[in-house]
This record gives C-alpha cells, sequence and structure tokens, in this order.
C-alpha cells in the first residue's frame, strides 16, 4: 500500500479483513497504519523508490492510494518492473492532473458535465467569468489537493484565485455553477470492465453548514437513501464506461477507481470532476460497509479480470465518518499537537479511528503531523445511529486546537436532502 492518509488507513484495515490477503505493507503510512502492518520511509512519490521496495518485499500487488504517486509515473514503473499495480499509468491519471484534460476526454465521450472555458491570462478569466455569471466557479488546472476551486459570488475574489494560478505559471477552468446535492461515486475499472462501489456523500467545506474555504475532505456519509433510483446504473452508462472506453480507445488504458464527483442538478446528473484514485475522506465511509474482501477486487482490477467478479456485497449499515482537523486547517495548520483518548474510542463498538497526519515523537507518543488529523467511523442501523456513534468517539479525542464539523450527515440523517427532478430542461445546456 502506497500512501500516508486516512484512505490508505482504510485500505489497509480492509485488506487485513481479506481471507485471501497474507501480508500487507505500508509506505509511508502513518501512525495508526504502523500499528497494524510493517511500514516503509520511503518518498512515495519516487517511482524508482516504490518499484525497488516492492521488488525487495516481493509483493504480489501494489496500490497506490493518492494521486501525487500517480501523476508522478509510480504505477508505470511498478508495472514495467511485472508487479500488478492497482492505479493508472501518469498518462490516464491526468483525468485527476488536469482539469482541461479531463473536459477534453468528457467532451469526446459525451459525458455530461458543466460548461467550462480555459483561461489562461486576466482578460480571458473576466470574459469566462461574465459568460456564465454568478456564482463564479474557478479552479486552477493542475493537482491541488481539492483546495483549488474557489466557488463565489464576489466577481473580485474570483478574478482573484485566477490570478494567483496564473502567478504561479498555471491556467483555470472556469466553469458554470452546478446546484445540486453532490455524490461521490468509486467505479473499479480494469481498461475496460468497470465495477461500481456504493456511492458516498464528502463535505468539502471546512465549517458547518458548508461555510468557509474548500478543504480535502471533512466528512464522508454512505449509503444515501435519498439518491434516485437507477442513480449507480445511470453514472456507469452515462459516465464511466463512455469514459472508460474512451481512454482505452486514445492507447491509454485506465486500471485503477475512477472516482466520479457528480452534481444531481434540476437539468440532470452533471461530472463536476475525476479523480484517479479513492476519495478521501469517502474511503473510510465505503470500506466499512463493504463485505466482498477488497483484496481479490482490487487484484482483478490491476490484471484485467474484473468481468470474473460477481455483485458486491455490502453490508445494511450506515457508516459516517468524520474528519478531526487541525487548529488552521487548510490554511496552515497546527501541528506536532498530543493526541489523546485513541484508545478509549477503539473500546466503542461499532466505532474505529482512521489516522491521517499523525506521526510518532520521539518519545512514542502519538502526535498530529498534517491538517487531516484523523477521521473516526461510527456504524449503525441507520445514519442517525452511525452519526451518534461518530461523534460519541471523536467527542472522546482530544488534540488541541482541533475542529471538526457537527454536522456530517446530519440532513441526510434529518431527510433534508432532495433532488430536482430533471426532465423537460435535461437538453437545455445541449445548445
Ligand atoms: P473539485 O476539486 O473540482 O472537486 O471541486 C471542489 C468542490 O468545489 C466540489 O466538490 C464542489 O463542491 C465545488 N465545485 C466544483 N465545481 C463546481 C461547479 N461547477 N459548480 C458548483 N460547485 C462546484
Ligand atoms: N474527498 C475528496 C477527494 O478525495 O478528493
Amino acid at each position: 500500500m502506497i500512501g500516508p492518509g486516512g484512505r490508505e488507513h482504510a485500505i489497509v484495515r480492509s485488506l487485513l479483513s481479506d481471507p485471501n490477503v497474507s501480508e500487507v505493507h505500508c509506505a509511508p503510512g502513518n501512525a495508526g497504519i504502523g500499528r497494524l502492518v510493517p511500514t516503509h520511509a520511503i518518498d512515495a512519490n519516487d517511482p524508482g523508490a516504490v518499484t525497488a521496495l516492492a521488488v525487495r518485499l516481493a509483493v504480489d500487488l501494489v496500490v497506490i492510494g493518492p494521486e501525487a504517486p500517480l501523476a508522478a509515473g509510480v504505477a508505470d514503473a511498478v508495472r514495467a518492473a511485472r508487479i500488478p499495480v492497482f492505479g493508472p499509468s501518469k498518462e490516464a491519471a491526468r483525468l485527476e492532473a488536469s482539469k482541461a484534460f479531463a473536459k477534453a476526454i468528457m467532451a469526446e465521450a459525451g459525458v455530461p458535465t458543466a460548461m467550462a472555458r480555459v483561461a489562461s491570462d486576466a482578460e480571458q478569466a473576466a470574459d469566462a467569468l461574465d459568460a456564465f455569471g454568478a456564482p463564479y466557479v474557478v479552479k486552477d488546472d493542475g493537482l491541488a489537493a481539492g483546495k483549488g476551486v474557489v466557488v463565489t459570488s464576489d466577481r473580485a475574489e474570483a478574478l482573484a484565485h485566477a490570478q494567483s494560478c496564473f502567478d504561479a505559471g498555471g491556467e483555470v477552468v472556469i466553469e458554470e455553477f452546478l446546484d445540486g446535492p453532490e455524490v461521490s461515486l468509486f467505479v473499479l475499472s480494469d481498461g475496460r470492465t468497470v465495477v461500481p462501489l456504493a456511492p458516498a456523500q464528502d463535505f468539502k467545506r471546512i465549517f458547518d453548514g458548508d461555510e468557509g474555504p474548500n478543504t480535502g475532505g471533512m466528512g464522508a456519509y454512505s449509503p444515501l437513501d435519498w439518491a434516485p433510483a437507477g442513480l449507480v446504473a445511470e453514472v456507469i452508462s452515462r459516465v464511466a464506461q463512455p469514459t472508460i472506453d474512451e481512454m482505452a480507445r486514445r492507447g491509454t488504458p485506465f486500471a485503477g477507481v475512477l472516482y466520479c464527483g457528480l452534481a444531481l442538478t434540476g437539468r440532470g446528473m452533471r461530472v463536476i470532476e475525476f479523480n484517479a484514485r479513492f476519495g478521501d475522506p469517502e474511503t473510510q465511509a465505503v470500506l466499512a460497509r463493504l463485505r466482498t474482501p477488497l483484496g481479490g477486487l482490487l487484484m482483478a482490477a490491476a490484471k484485467g479480470q474484473l468481468d470474473d467478479i460477481d455483485d458486491l456485497r455490502w453490508s445494511p449499515d450506515a457508516a459516517v465518518a468524520v474528519v478531526l482537523a487541525s487548529e488552521n486547517y487548510p490554511d496552515a495548520p497546527r501541528t506536532g499537537e498530543r493526541i489523546r483518548g485513541l484508545n478509549k474510542v477503539n473500546a466503542l463498538e461499532s466505532v474505529h479511528v482512521l489516522h491521517a497526519g499523525t506521526a510518532l515523537d520521539d518519545d512514542g507518543k502519538i502526535v498530529s503531523a498534517g491538517g487531516r488529523v484523523l477521521a473516526v467511523v461510527g456504524l449503525g442501523t441507520d445514519l442517525e445511529e452511525a452519526r451518534e456513534r461518530a461523534y460519541e468517539g471523536i467527542g472522546l479525542i482530544k488534540v488541541d486546537g482541533s475542529q471538526y464539523r457537527r454536522d456530517i450527515a446530519a440532513k441526510a440523517a434529518r431527510g433534508e436532502i432532495s433532488v430536482a427532478p430533471a426532465g423537460i430542461h435535461e437538453q437545455a445546456d445541449r445548445v
């Protein structure tokens, strides 16, 4: 397992519960992963270092968690050493690494997404903002750990974000605003065949009520009782399969997980973004419910054998993951704080902790080491119970200055999320 965070902790935990997986290693991992499996302090973004480790350990499969190693070509290097790898090539990972590339693929494949323009200077940016009108959506074209997007009704703020991207030598994508609830659907692909996991919802903003700046994700839950029937089938037929087919047609097949970030608007479903890896923290909620052994699924995706996979099995329980973040996240998080109360949480029933930015200090104590520190996952017969458990758990954890949202999955638990019926308006923006 390659990666340092909560997603990787969740994947390692699931792999360890797969009866066919005999041994798991993680690089670099974190303090929580280090309690479960051997960890290796290498640079996860260095193709040579990851390949050398995989060869030395004689692993059967390398699973790449984050986007940065994918964009750096780690999967290509491991594949070249003839070791099966779960994660797309550098070329295929451009679906995430370049928003402009993703838009081009979607246009080619006929995938519904927000109308967008690429801008590379202030004048083009101003024209595009005025073409779409408020609220404005301005996206850094490159990888920005979920933080490169500004959604605002303030034109000056939108322009300033574009300018900061230009100053850094980049381009921006400016889009029409998509209204409606968001869904994250992870779709496994072996380059040809696709297998969907259960949909989840993420909470991107730092504060309750979806206020404040975007983060990497402050919480997640699954399943989505409010989602329209047939949603997953529609995402497969209109989004995932056409995208995977287009990548194969171009000779750059995508093997790994295609993360479809969607908005369910009044005019129908639209792709907000693609990612080339599992989402964090959605994975923490989704894998808590997966009953099909994960190792076999990832291996089948890596080896081009997903058409041998039967329907996945899921726990009927709901899962809620609440992220605890450092003081000042997402700007300049304060780290190095002691984390207390972990054992108390792990003693609770139907609750577990997944570490993200944690490390051991010189005395062997667990301290915060990143913006997002950990997630507490609660399982319950419904969202309300899962929420109660997750919040009971996170309330026992003490990290000076830390913060977490109190409203993860709250609206869904109260039945307050609805999707506007799409229909006659569906074609309105196809002109
Ligand atoms: P992204 O990095 O593209 O996922 O964007 C981060 C977040 O910004 C998304 O999860 C949405 O909440 C918001 N966002 C991105 N694009 C749009 C859009 N076109 N309309 C409305 N919100 C958006
Ligand atoms: N949870 C959002 C992401 O992983 O990008």
